[in-house]
C-alpha cells in the first residue's frame, strides 16, 4: 500500500517532468516562429516607406504616416522572442537565422533593438509633419539599424 502510493508520487512526478520539458522544447519553438513573424510584419510595414524614400513609389502622406506608426508599434515587438536555447546549434526544431553570437554579445543585442525602437520613433514623428527630406533621412537611419543588425547576428 505504501510503496505503491509512493511509486504513483514518482511516476507523477516524473510525468510532470517530462511533461515540463516538452513544453519548453515547444515554447522555444513558438518563439522562433513568433519572432521571424514578427520581423516580418516589421519588414511588411518599412517596404513601402524605403519605395517612398527612394522615389520607387510616389510619396502619400497619409500612407507614409500610417506606416511609419505601425513600424513603431512594433519595434519592440519581436525581441521577447530571443528566448534561451533558441539561437543556430541549439538543440530545438525550428530553422533559425540567429547566430549564437547573439548569446555572447547580448548586451550590444539589445542595444541594436533599442536603436531601432528609438529610430523608428523618430520616423513616427517626424511623418507627423511635412518635411518629407529630414522623412527620406530618417528611414536610411531606420533601415541601418536592421541591416547593422544583420550583418551582425543573422546568417547570410
Ligand atoms: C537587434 C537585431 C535586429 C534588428 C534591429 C533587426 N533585425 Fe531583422 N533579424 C534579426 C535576426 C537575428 C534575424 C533572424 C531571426 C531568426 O531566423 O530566428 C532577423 C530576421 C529578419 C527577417 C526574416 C524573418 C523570417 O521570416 O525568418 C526579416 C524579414 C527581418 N529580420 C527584417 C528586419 C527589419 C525590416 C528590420 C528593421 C526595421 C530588422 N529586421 C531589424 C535581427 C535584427
Amino acid at each position: 500500500m505504501t510503496l505503491s502510493r509512493y511509486s504513483l508520487i514518482a511516476a507523477a512526478t516524473l510525468t510532470t517532468a517530462l511533461l515540463a520539458s516538452t513544453s519548453s522544447q515547444a515554447d522555444v519553438d513558438k518563439a522562433i516562429e513568433y519572432r521571424q513573424d514578427a520581423l516580418s510584419v516589421m519588414a511588411w510595414q518599412i517596404g513601402p516607406l524605403g519605395d517612398m524614400a527612394q522615389g520607387k513609389i510616389d510619396y502619400d502622406a497619409e500612407e507614409f504616416a500610417r506606416r511609419a506608426e505601425n513600424l513603431d508599434a512594433v519595434a519592440d515587438l519581436p525581441w521577447e522572442g530571443f528566448v534561451e536555447g533558441s539561437l543556430r546549434g541549439d538543440n530545438h526544431g525550428v530553422d533559425t537565422d540567429a547566430l549564437a553570437e547573439i548569446a555572447d554579445d547580448w548586451e550590444d543585442f539589445e542595444s541594436r533593438q533599442q536603436a531601432l525602437v528609438e529610430e523608428a520613433a523618430k520616423l513616427a514623428e517626424l511623418a507627423q509633419g511635412d518635411d518629407f527630406a529630414a522623412m527620406r533621412q530618417q528611414v536610411a537611419s531606420v533601415a541601418d539599424t536592421c541591416k547593422g543588425c544583420h550583418d551582425n547576428y543573422r546568417a547570410e
